[in-house]
């Protein structure tokens, strides 16, 4: 099976696997794990902040800042293609009691001036903006890149108005290894950031949130309370230094895929691909005009062994990752005109 579904359906390679058997452990809720604490310091610094701690999923990152950096019923302003708004089953509701104000951004990017037109300081009957909210790349746009400098302008602006601001870095290695600006520099100005150990890095579980100390403070209590701070959790961290070290130049890899893919795509009748070139890791294309509804064009790829993501709104997504090869490409290119065919 070739697995484009998704960059979350990566296995541990033989080396990470070595990594994780050889892992120092400690009592990671006591601060005792050093391989806790490693990941937590490299994580740190790669993005440019005081302090980290490491979670178990990004949907807990996401969560935990939101209920740092918020009150009970105020307002953040997001794109409409935020995972934070289509993926995270209602925890900011649940956990945080905030509104979203949502913008009708570029495939999850939105401007500064869409940030000034929507802040509202708080009265008597209305809710105070008080966070800003962007993703590095926007996972529901197609794994798209913002350019830095929209970036700096909307977290400039939102600083301007006192608000905070978080980054979903869930892809934030590949906006990073795609453009060579250093992840630090694209977290600069905000608040709190992230990255996600079992996407494009590859490991098993987990995810580190980054802010200054006081934040990551504030953001141990909360982990605890939700029941998220772990014991010797060196085990899984073990996974996340190995794939730092090893694995964050090889995205690269992923990103050629997704272009060999996409412009492969393209020259099959009745394919329309939504983003070619790709920015990262992720192809998004239709089926239409080949008269298959995505669920018959996906059923019939997957019975050949090619496996793709029924993404939304009609879209077809495919993501590349470390466990497919350019070979698999050029299979999956194949499945996809059979099927494309009618064959
Ligand atoms: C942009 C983005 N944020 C957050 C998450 C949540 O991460 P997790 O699945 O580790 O909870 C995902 C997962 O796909 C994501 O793509």
């Amino acid at each position: 099976m070739i697995d484009l579904y998704s960059d979350t359906k990566t296995k541990p390679t033989p080396g990470m696997r070595e990594a994780i058997a050889n892992a120092e452990v400690g009592d990671a809720q006591k601060d005792e794990d050093p391989t806790v604490l490693k990941l937590e310091r490299m994580v740190a610094d790669l993005v440019g902040k005081e302090a980290a701690v490491f979670l178990p999923s990004g949907t807990m990152c996401n969560q935990i800042a939101l209920k740092t950096h918020t009150n009970h019923g105020e307002t953040v302003i997001a794109d409409r293609l935020s995972h934070v708004l289509i993926s995270e089953a209602g925890g900011p509701g649940l956990l945080s009691g905030v509104l979203f104000r949502q913008l009708e951004g570029n495939a999850g990017r939105y401007s500064a001036e869409q940030v000034e037109e929507a802040i509202q300081p708080g009265s008597r009957y209305q809710s105070p903006t008080t966070l800003l909210w962007a993703e590095q790349t926007n996972v529901y746009g197609g794994g798209v890149i913002w350019p830095l400098e929209q970036l700096q302008a909307v977290r400039a602006t939102a600083q301007k108005h006192g608000l905070k601001a978080h980054l979903d870095g869930a892809r934030l290695l590949n906006a990073s290894v795609a453009t060579g600006v250093p992840a630090a520099d694209y977290a600069e100005g905000f608040d709190s950031t992230w990255l996600c150990l079992t996407k494009g890095l590859g490991c098993p579980v987990g995810a580190v949130l980054a802010g200054s100390a006081e934040f990551i403070d504030r953001a141990r209590g909360y982990q605890h309370r939700i029941g998220g701070a772990m014991r010797q959790a060196g085990i899984i961290a073990a996974a996340g230094v190995y794939a730092l070290e090893n694995h964050v130049e090889r995205l690269a890899e992923d990103h050629q895929n997704a272009r060999m893919l996409a412009a492969g795509l393209a020259e099959i009748a009745g394919i329309t691909v939504l983003n070619d070139p790709p920015d990262s890791n992720m192809v998004l294309f239709r089926v239409d005009e080949t008269g298959k509804s995505v669920s018959e064009f996906l059923e019939a790829t997957d019975e050949q062994g090619v496996k793709m993501c029924d993404f939304r709104a009609g879209q077809i997504r495919a993501v590349t990752h470390i466990d497919v090869t350019s070979d698999d490409i050029e299979r999956a290119l194949d499945v996809v005109e059979t099927v494309a065919n009618g064959r």
